[in-house]
């Protein structure tokens, strides 16, 4: 997934295509991340043929500014509605671990029309926050409310 540009651009530290033993030092952060925090990316795999096809789900690294719900999708299963579907029932999973959790967001490059797409048909909207990141620079905020969010999609 990473070996494409269009993926790197927005989830590669730099928007290069990664070399792949720096990838292996992402695939230990995170699984690292599972074991900090008792949760983290899922895969997510193609029922039909049993194809990996990305990684969707929970990710809050020390100073991130919320818990966020990230996506990743192989570009040749772009388009087909795996992010929004996969995103859904990942932040479902979300809300019921933490039952004190009072929103849900997501960071995006205000250029990332594709996941700007996702968070839309999530139930996400741009908060008017933004978050410098240290190495990808300004982020918007999008976010949905937990009750409001449960209401529709839970
Ligand atoms: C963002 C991303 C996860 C969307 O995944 P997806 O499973 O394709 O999601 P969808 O099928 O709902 O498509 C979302 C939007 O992508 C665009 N899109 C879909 N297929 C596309 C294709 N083949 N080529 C270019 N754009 C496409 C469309 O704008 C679509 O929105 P629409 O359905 O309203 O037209 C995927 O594009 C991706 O992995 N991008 C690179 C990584 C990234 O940006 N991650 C998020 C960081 S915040």
């Amino acid at each position: 997934m990473m070996s494409d540009a269009r993926v790197a651009r927005y989830l590669a530290l730099g928007g290069k295509v990664p070399s792949r033993e720096t990838m292996w030092r992402t695939f230990a952060t995170m699984l690292g991340h599972w074991a900090i925090r008792g949760y983290g990316f899922f895969a997510v795999v193609e029922k039909a043929s049993g194809k990996w096809v990305g990684r969707v789900g929970p990710w809050m690294p020390e100073g991130w500014p919320g818990l966020e719900c990230g996506w990743g999708v192989d570009a040749t299963h772009w388009g087909k509605g795996y992010a929004p579907e996969a995103a859904i029932a990942a932040i479902k999973w979300i809300f019921q671990t933490n039952p004190a959790l009072t929103r849900i967001i997501s960071l995006i490059d205000p250029a990332n029309e594709n996941s700007q797409a996702v968070a839309r048909k999530i139930g996400e909207t741009r908060s008017g926050e933004k978050f410098q990141h240290e190495v990808a620079g300004a982020l918007d905020i999008w976010a949905a409310p937990r009750d409001e969010w449960l209401k529709r999609f839970g």
